[in-house]
């Protein structure tokens, strides 16, 4: 695999330039769960140390399962969306009642459980898994959006679904955890939201439409107010 030039562009890049995270050193499933649950509305930053200390605590699924709730509440305490940590427990019961103890390998499946939607149950998939699913948040939309010069609202069912489609194409024969992780890294690290937009150093600028237009910065269109 990796002969389609936008992917290989997109992996090169990534191998040179991937970000250096806990979760990354060791993704099995707890790890990889556990880091998308607090990534969901906490920055990469504060969670680094969440995190590990979580992972101390409890260092196991089985031993997220059993614990009281309020030592739980309290490794997650500073986080804030306290659902979030109760939601991770009573997934973990539920891995261990209904699942024997293991993840659940799939993204339907994994979409079952409390606290994993859409974009977590794709990456965990993917990065866990290898299954082909892109994992679709803020970054991979508005670079979609760029790529594409995407003249509608890309946050709309329409615009998910095309994304979905384009970047899962462009996946097939690559590592898909890689994939969805070096673009969640462009998106963060260089096809920034505003300010200074770094195309200058973008592996996917050959590729991209509202770049050669000149225009970037006009995408994604925002919804009318
Ligand atoms: N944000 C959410 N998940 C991430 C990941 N796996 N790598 C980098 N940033 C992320």
């Amino acid at each position: 695999g990796g002969e389609d030039p936008f992917a290989k562009a997109l992996l090169s890049w990534y191998n040179e330039n991937r970000r250096i995270l806990p979760w990354r050193e060791d993704p099995g499933p707890y790890h990889t769960w556990l880091s998308e649950i607090m990534l969901q509305q906490t920055r990469v930053e504060a969670v680094k140390g969440y995190y590990s200390r979580f992972l101390s605590a409890l260092p196991e699924i089985a031993d997220l399962a059993n614990a009281e709730e309020e030592k739980v509440l309290k490794l997650w305490e500073g986080l804030g969306y306290y659902s979030r940590a109760r939601n991770l427990q009573k997934a973990a019961k539920t891995i261990m009642t209904e699942y024997a103890g293991e993840m659940p390998k799939t993204f339907q499946e994994l979409k079952k459980l409390p606290g994993i939607g859409e974009y977590t149950a794709a990456a965990i998939a993917s990065i866990v898994y290898k299954e082909e699913i892109p994992a679709l948040d803020g970054n991979l939309l508005r670079i979609f959006a760029r790529l594409t010069s995407y003249p509608k609202v890309v946050l709309e069912p329409e615009g998910k679904k095309l994304a979905f489609s384009y970047f899962q194409e462009k996946m097939q024969g690559i590592d898909p955890g890689d994939f969805n992780q070096a673009l969640m890294d462009l998106g963060s690290g260089v096809c920034l939201p505003k300010g200074e937009i770094g195309c200058k150093t973008c592996p996917l600028k050959a590729f991209c439409s509202s770049a050669k237009a000149g225009n970037p910065m006009d995408y994604p269109k925002l919804p009318e107010k």
